[in-house]
């Protein structure tokens, strides 16, 4: 066993030294008939991330998800994995701000990571009124 346990863990380029925005671990009550994670609940989290992102951006301004396209589900997820979920923004509206969201896998057997989502997210901010507002983001 190595002095430091994550040394021999190679961290992709695409992700090495980004903070993702969620992370998390599915258990089994969130399988599909196959065994591995329902789709439903990526999508979820994708959302939750999206969602934590925007809100981020507009620096507390309540967001809505407006649009969601582009997803892809690129390889399953299994029980034990540790999903890491990233953002990105990639355009900034005038009440809109939208996501591109992507995420990975530690794999709890091999120790590799593996891209296995990813989706572009449309995020509106809503004043009290729940109609939009200016993102005012920086
Ligand atoms: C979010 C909501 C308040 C927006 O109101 P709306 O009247 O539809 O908004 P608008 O048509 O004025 O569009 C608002 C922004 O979304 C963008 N937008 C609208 N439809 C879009 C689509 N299909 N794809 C991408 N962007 C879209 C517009 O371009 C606009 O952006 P901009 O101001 O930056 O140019 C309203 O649609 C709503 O409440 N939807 C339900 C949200 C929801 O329940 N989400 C799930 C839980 S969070």
């Amino acid at each position: 066993m190595p002095s430091n346990p994550h040394q021999d863990i190679v961290v992709p380029d695409e992700i090495r030294g980004r903070d993702p925005v969620l992370v998390m671990m599915p258990m089994p009550s969130d399988t599909n008939a196959n065994g591995d994670i329902f789709g439903g609940w990526l999508l979820a989290q994708m959302d939750l991330a999206a969602g934590t992102a925007a809100y981020l951006f507009t620096r507390g301004i309540p967001v809505k998800t407006r649009a969601i396209s582009e997803i892809e589900f690129h390889k399953p997820v299994y029980v034990g994995d540790k999903v890491s979920i990233y953002s990105s923004v990639v355009k900034v509206g005038n009440t809109s701000v939208t996501i591109k969201i992507e995420s990975w896998v530690l794999r709890r057997k091999q120790m590799i990571y593996e891209k296995v989502t990813e989706g572009v997210f449309t995020m509106v901010a809503v004043g009290p009124d729940g109609r939009p507002t200016p993102v005012q983001g920086r």
